[in-house]
């Protein structure tokens, strides 16, 4: 129907070619940042007509060698060629021009614009006379979603939209120009199951198409899903790359980590029988065209030493309910809120910190990092008053708590003073969970607390976890994850459209179980419709 034609620089007879051959060549790629080798001496390779996994820990430089293919990152050492024709690329524009498109782990959408204009941010469809076409913009992109099925309006304003939204819009972006090389860095890490399968559907018709993708992902299954190819990075060095039916997910593991991690598994634990959150009756609604679900009656309690699971699929509600819990809700919640028996209602997130509630966002561009500082204050700034002495702040112990959280974490930094955005995303994401833990909460909300961290970095967080509530706290916590919700979670509560409609015990809840609850109002539309 929509046969959009690839950049010239192919040619035909590379592109239609019935053997895949290598379509991308990057050669003994390095790339440092002030003294931190981001890259060495790395090579890969990837063919046409396939899906190739770029794996590694987080900071291994998997989004640099990517920044570095789509001209976003121009000074390094080494060579791209693509077909086998030595390319240099002075921006991002060039990259474009020869045929890669990325899209970006951090979302890059401009967020006061709509839909369709970030689409088309500097490729604008335009009339004869030079006006903005619109009406061809708005129809295109409108197209674009219908192949993703993604119901979002092309006139929304990009900073209305859920992050998942935003993400499915980044990839509209992506897909708007056909690319002959894309490269999608952990794309789907805000996105719902049925979303993520359409999205695996539009990447096999991709590579039906001769397309190259270029696929970083945390998540062995969708490596193994998808993957033809696999690459392994390690410390900015190559490790391997094999054909993903020649390998195993443990082997993947084991060159990404040069280490064996032992499989988590649920740990009974004794849970206090005090009530620390009761919530009676919580209803928030909507605002008007937000396409943010509204809550209807939820009533749940949380233990003192308990970690409750919250599941849903995206757009079930379950950053609004947590939103609603800390006073982060645009509007105002309904019903009542009792923390440690005693009744609450927060304005805002900082009436909930003074209480005891802390909430780690999942977005955590937008909400929870402070770009212009360093890693240091991104750890304590929410920690500074008991960090002061008669006003005063303490420099020497804001310094060990700053390298206490920095080792307690992992975190892969050059030191306290680096800024927080020269960190991999998957640390800067330890950052926000690190001022968290150090404020120690009454309430600790975690909203999708281990989007973007690589598998040995999951296992520390759920360490974590079970060490925090073994100290009194009590955690509620959001994952698009099941296996991971049933590993950390004493009671997994599911919401579906709003609602509350299942609460599970340890013993109840499975995967099944868990998905039937998730889906069961829209069971009831779909069959009615
Ligand atoms: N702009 C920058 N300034 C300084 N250091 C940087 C910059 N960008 C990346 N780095 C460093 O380069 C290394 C590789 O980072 P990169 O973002 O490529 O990792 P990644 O493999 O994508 O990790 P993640 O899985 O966490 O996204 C890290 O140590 C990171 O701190
Ligand atoms: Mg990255």
């Amino acid at each position: 129907m929509r046969r959009i034609t690839l950049p010239l620089v192919l040619g035909s007879a590379t592109m239609l070619g019935s053997e895949p051959h290598d379509r991308l060549e990057m050669r003994q790629i390095s790339k440092s940042f002030g003294g931190v080798h981001a890259l060495r001496n790395v090579s890969f390779r990837a063919r046409a007509g396939a899906v190739h996994a770029l794996c590694g820990e987080n900071g291994a430089g998997k989004s640099t060698l990517m920044k570095i293919l789509a001209g976003a990152i121009t000074d390094f050492e080494g060579q791209i060629l693509i077909d086998g024709r030595a390319l240099s690329f002075s921006g991002p524009r060039d990259a474009e021009d020869a045929g890669v498109r990325i899209i970006y782990q951090e979302l890059n959408l401009v967020p006061e614009m709509t839909v369709a204009a970030n689409i088309f941010l500097g490729r604008e469809r335009r009339h004869g006379l030079g006006w903005l076409d619109n009406r061809t913009m708005e129809a295109e992109t409108r197209r674009l979603f219908e192949r993703l099925g993604a119901p979002i309006s092309p006139r929304t304003i990009v900073g209305d939209l859920r992050i998942g939204d935003q993400q499915m819009v980044e990839i509209a972006k992506a897909l708007a120009f056909e690319a002959a090389i894309l490269i999608m860095d952990e794309p789907t890490s805000a996105l719902s199951d049925a979303e993520v399968a359409r999205l695996y559907r539009v990447i096999n018709d991709l590579r039906a198409g001769g397309h190259t993708i270029i696929y970083i992902s945390h998540k062995m299954n969708e490596v193994f899903t998808l993957a033809d190819d696999v690459t392994v990075l390690r410390d900015g060095q190559f490790v391997a790359s094999a054909a993903s039916r020649e390998t195993q997910p443990d082997q993947v593991v084991r060159w990404m980590v040069g280490r064996e991690i032992a499989a988590m598994h649920y740990e009974p634990h004794p849970i206090s029988e005090r009530a620390m959150l009761e919530v009676s009756g919580l209803s928030l609604a909507s605002p008007p065209l937000s396409g943010r679900p509204a809550l209807r009656d939820i009533s749940f309690q949380v233990h003192a030493r308990e970690v409750v699971g919250v599941a849903g699929l995206l757009g079930a509600g379950r950053t609004e309910l947590l939103e609603a819990l800390c006073g982060a809700s645009p509007e105002r919640p309904g019903g009542s809120i009792l923390l440690n028996g005693r009744p609450v209602h927060f304005r805002h997130p900082s009436d909930a910190i003074e209480a005891g509630v802390a909430l780690v966002t999942e977005d955590r561009k937008n909400l929870g990092l402070f770009n212009e500082m360093t890693v240091g204050e991104n750890i304590t700034i929410g920690h500074i008053g008991a960090l002061s002495k008669g006003g005063v702040i303490d420099r020497g112990a804001e310094m060990r708590a700053i390298r206490h959280a920095i080792e307690r974490l992992s975190i892969k930094t050059a030191g306290p003073s680096a800024l927080v955005t020269s960190l991999s995303g998957g640390n800067q994401q330890k950052c926000i969970l690190a001022r968290w833990l150090m404020i120690e909460p009454k309430v600790l909300l975690l909203d999708e607390p281990t989007r973007g961290i690589d598998v040995g970095a999951k296992a520390e967080i759920y360490n974590l976890i079970r060490e925090l509530v073994k100290h009194g706290m009590a955690i509620i916590m959001t994952s698009s994850e099941l296996p991971e919700l049933l590993t950390v979670s004493d009671r997994i509560m599911v919401l579906c459209e709003g609602r509350k409609t299942a609460e599970l015990t340890r013993a109840e809840a499975t995967e099944e179980s868990i998905m039937h609850a998730a889906t069961q109002f829209l069971d009831r539309v779909s069959k009615a419709s």
